[in-house]
């Protein structure tokens, strides 16, 4: 499928699926879109020191980087798991000039080593940050490990309705401790429904520039 690069309203990149009119990330902002929903409303609410992340499309790894940031900058700790079915090139990545947009010179090492290295592997990208990327179908996949905190961040409804289904919702019920909360840029009503079906208590946060809402989940 054709992936073509795009500007955003924050002058961060993200690309577009011109067959499905979808976008990888908001066009109202790539960057701030990440910051807000998967940092300042997901990260820096889980009250602990070492933090297991699950993400549902590891994409152009822009939540990845800014979670990689963010653990260096909070002295916190993060094992950062990451499912993807269609992983993009590293050229095609770059491209999209994340650590410019974002002032992250100073990670173009690490963020390489983040995009090229193997898939399904722990890799230490510093000694406060490993990172498994998992290549596979959220659908089929069958996830062994249990997490503080969830990224859900697949394509919207409209693209890949099953990805929200109810079933997927027990899924990300089921692999979180108690406790645990996901976040996602998504406030589809129906979305929520599906999380309240499965146990979860459902917050919808103000959304990030152009999005009215978000949500967020907790595993009570
Ligand atoms: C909105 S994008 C994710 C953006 C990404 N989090 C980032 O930071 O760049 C959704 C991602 O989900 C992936 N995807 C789609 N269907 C999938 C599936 N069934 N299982 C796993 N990944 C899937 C897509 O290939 C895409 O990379």
């Amino acid at each position: 499928m054709e992936r073509k690069t795009i500007l955003t309203s924050d002058n961060s990149k993200t690309l577009l699926i011109p067959e499905l009119n979808e976008t990888y990330h908001s066009t109202k902002g790539a960057m701030v879109e990440a910051l807000y929903v998967f940092i300042q409303e997901g990260l820096f609410k889980v009250d602990k020191k070492a933090i297991k992340i699950f993400e549902m499309g590891f994409g152009t790894g822009l939540n990845a980087l800014v979670t990689f940031n963010a653990t260096i900058q909070k002295e916190i700790s993060v094992d950062y798991h990451s499912i993807e079915k269609y992983p993009l090139s590293v050229d095609l990545i770059e491209e999209l000039d994340h650590l410019n947009s974002l002032g992250y010179e100073k990670w173009q090492k690490e963020y390489h080593t983040m995009l090229s290295s193997p898939w399904n592997e722990s890799i230490e990208i510093h000694p406060n940050f490993k990172l498994q990327k998992l290549e596979g179908d959220l659908l089929s996949y069958q996830i062994a490990a249990t997490y503080d905190l969830i990224f859900f961040d697949a394509f919207g409804p409209k693209i890949q309705a099953k990805l929200w289904s109810e079933e997927v919702c027990q899924k990300m019920y089921d692999c979180l401790e108690k406790n645990g909360l996901l976040v996602t840029y998504c406030a589809q009503g129906q979305f929520k429904r599906n999380l309240k079906s499965v146990g979860f208590e459902v917050e919808s946060l103000p959304g990030p520039p152009g999005k009215r809402e978000m949500t967020r989940a907790y595993k009570k």
